[in-house]
């Protein structure tokens, strides 16, 4: 069983997303499911452009990252969970972020592939208050529109899925909130997966 994280960043380093989503991914782990990260900026892709290939065939007409590295792993029967994390970009996700989304419509045109995994969502954003919440639930409509079980952070911080400020003083390597919520995000994701599916 494997849970991966998508870190929409489109920092190839650096990100603070990726930090964020790597504290969940080893909350995940301490649960015993195992973990993958993929980092959207090491990736060459694009947005879908609505061709229709995906509802005759189980695949993507687009030649690129996607169709041959990204959509093969997803499509294991091994995955039991996805956890996205985007940086904030004008109270949404990132472009990157949305170019996945989008393309992952093959998942629910042949059967919703994705529908009763468990998922949680991570948010970064620099200003204190800048749309980590609005970016949050931008992912968890994604989520459900896939049919995925979309699980909080849960107690005692339970919220909206991992949430992170990186303009405080310290970076995100000091918001110990932040920290927090991606923990319990990724124990939680971890505990379910193993409930539902172990
Ligand atoms: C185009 C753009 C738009 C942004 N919009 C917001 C925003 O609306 N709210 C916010 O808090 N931060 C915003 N930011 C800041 C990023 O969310 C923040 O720097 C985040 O930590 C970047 O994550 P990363 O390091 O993983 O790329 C924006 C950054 C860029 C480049």
């Amino acid at each position: 069983m494997k849970v991966v994280g998508i870190c929409g960043s489109p920092k190839k380093e650096n990100s603070t997303t990726l930090f964020g989503l790597e504290k969940a991914m080893q909350a995940v782990k301490g649960c015993g499911v195992d973990t993958e990260i993929v980092q959207l900026s090491h990736h060459s892709f694009s947005g879908c452009i609505d061709c229709g290939k995906c509802r005759e065939e189980y695949t993507c007409s687009l030649n690129d990252d996607f169709t041959n590295k990204i959509m093969p792993l997803l499509k294991g029967d091994e995955i039991k969970g996805l956890i996205l994390g985007s940086p904030v970009y004008f109270g949404g996700v990132s472009s990157q972020m949305k170019m996945f989304i989008d393309r992952c419509v093959l998942f629910r045109r042949n059967g919703f592939r994705f529908e009763n995994l468990i998922a949680g969502v991570l948010t970064v954003g620099r200003s204190r208050n800048g749309g980590q919440e609005l970016t949050a639930m931008d992912l968890v409509k994604n989520a459900m529109i896939q049919g995925m079980t979309v699980v909080s952070d849960a107690s005692p911080t339970s919220h909206f899925g991992g949430v992170f400020w990186s303009g405080n003083p310290g970076g995100v390597e000091q918001d110990e909130t932040g920290i927090k919520t991606a923990q319990n995000l990724g124990k939680r994701v971890g505990e379910l997966v193993i409930k539902v599916f172990g």
